[in-house]
């Protein structure tokens, strides 16, 4: 049982977004992308975001991470990480947030990873821009080291003051938060560096880190640079479709990795996914995304046992008919509208087999239909709203 502390902490918003409202500007009109999300993540959870394709998840991705291209505008909205709301961010400052707080992986590494550099020099230098943080991660490393050791000598070992006088060498630097040395600080980053690749499981790390990224496998790839992400130390971890691209051996270990990562990380993991079965193996919480909106927020195994939404309740009923892609949903009449010219009121009435006159005509709230479980849907009571 956990304590009330940790239930209470469990609880913690990291990442709270607020109405968002953004909108592409193409040639053909405005593709209103966002249409009013509101969706949070808890410190230390795993979160997925599924929905059909195009409806917007990588877009949700990318405006938290503050990627988005020239024709994108926000229209309204927050996006709070930690109390910093980040779209008040100057480009500099996200600069900074992605560097060190919103770790980004996808699907395809190679447009991650520089082809012309190893491993090595790429995740060394994630570790080379905060020497600050690097040299207390080494100061905690040796002082652990020596203290193991100095529990297997006796006193009368020559070695033994020498071990002592190292710790407290590494102690000093810890209180007075200091940096290593030049030299120091590159092999720091080195060895932190073979550590990394080896917390990603990666068989011999030394020889890997040398290499460069074309002289890896697809999977290799992905740990590479999932490992580049876990170096950043991030608060929060946003990991786009990462396995779709990979066959299904390779998908299932790097999904095992990740979730014996969630073990040894801190940060909360953001899974985007059209694949529920990933959603049910691998998270805590899970938002079902249409159109733009996010219909439906609950723990998974609350939405498997109780899909409230007739749009989750199709996907659902569309599991067994999935192999990969979810992309048409033969259990949901229709298909998912232009984004320029999106229906009226609720996106999905088109498509609803419940649909009545309000659904026409206004967008339903989103409302807490039970602890924990909201779903943005008439069905279940709510006002309308504008
Ligand atoms: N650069 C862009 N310019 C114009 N429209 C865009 C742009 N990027 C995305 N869109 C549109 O925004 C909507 C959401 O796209 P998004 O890529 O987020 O979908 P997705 O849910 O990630 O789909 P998939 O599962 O296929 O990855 C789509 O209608 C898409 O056409
Ligand atoms: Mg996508």
């Amino acid at each position: 049982m956990p304590s009330l502390q940790e239930q209470l902490s469990k609880k913690e918003e990291l990442l709270d977004i607020r109405g968002l409202k953004m909108v592409f500007h193409t040639y053909a009109g405005e593709v209103k992308a966002l249409d009013g999300v509101d969706m949070n993540v808890r410190k230390g959870e795993v979160f997925g975001l599924v929905g059909e394709s195009g409806c917007g998840k990588s877009v949700m991705a990318l405006c938290i991470s503050r990627l988005l291209p020239e024709n994108a505008k926000i229209l309204s909205g927050q996006i709070i990480l930690k109390g910093d709301d980040l779209l008040k961010k100057s480009n500099e400052e996200m600069r900074e947030v992605r560097m060190k707080r919103i770790a980004m992986v996808f699907q395809d590494p190679m447009t991650f990873l520089n082809p012309v550099l190893t491993v090595a020099e790429q995740v060394s230098e994630v570790y080379l821009l905060d020497p600050k943080r690097l040299s207390k991660e080494i100061a905690e490393k040796r002082i652990h080291e020596l203290n193991e050791k100095l529990a297997r000598m006796s006193e009368e070992e020559a070695d033994y003051s020498r071990t002592k006088q190292d710790i407290s060498k590494f102690q000093e630097l810890l209180q007075s938060h200091g940096t290593l040395g030049r030299r120091e600080l590159r092999k720091a980053a080195w060895e932190r560096t073979v550590d990394v690749l080896r917390i990603v499981r990666l068989a011999d790390p030394e020889r890997i880190a040398k290499q460069y990224p074309h002289e890896l496998s697809g999977g290799m790839r992905q740990r590479a640079m999932i490992a580049m992400a876990l170096a950043r130390n991030p608060d929060i971890f946003i990991a786009d479709e990462i396995t779709t691209a990979l066959d299904v051996t390779v998908q299932a270990q790097i999904l095992a990795l990740l979730k014996d990562l969630r073990k040894e990380i801190q940060a909360s993991i953001l899974i985007i996914t059209h694949d529920l079965g990933i959603v049910a193996e691998m998270c805590d919480r899970v938002a079902v995304m249409y159109a733009g909106n996010i219909v439906e927020v609950a723990d998974v195994k609350e939405i498997f046992r109780n899909p409230l939404h007739p749009y989750t309740q199709g996907l659902l009923r569309a599991i067994p008919r999935i192999d990969k892609e979810l992309e048409t949903l033969d259990s949901i009449p229709g298909s998912v509208p232009d984004l320029i010219f999106p229906p009226t009121g609720c996106r999905f009435h088109p498509r609803c087999p419940y649909a009545f006159d309000a659904c026409k005509q206004y967008k339903p709230p989103l409302i807490e239909a039970a602890p924990g479980h909201f779903v943005e849907c008439f069905l279940y009571g709510g006002l309308p709203r504008e």
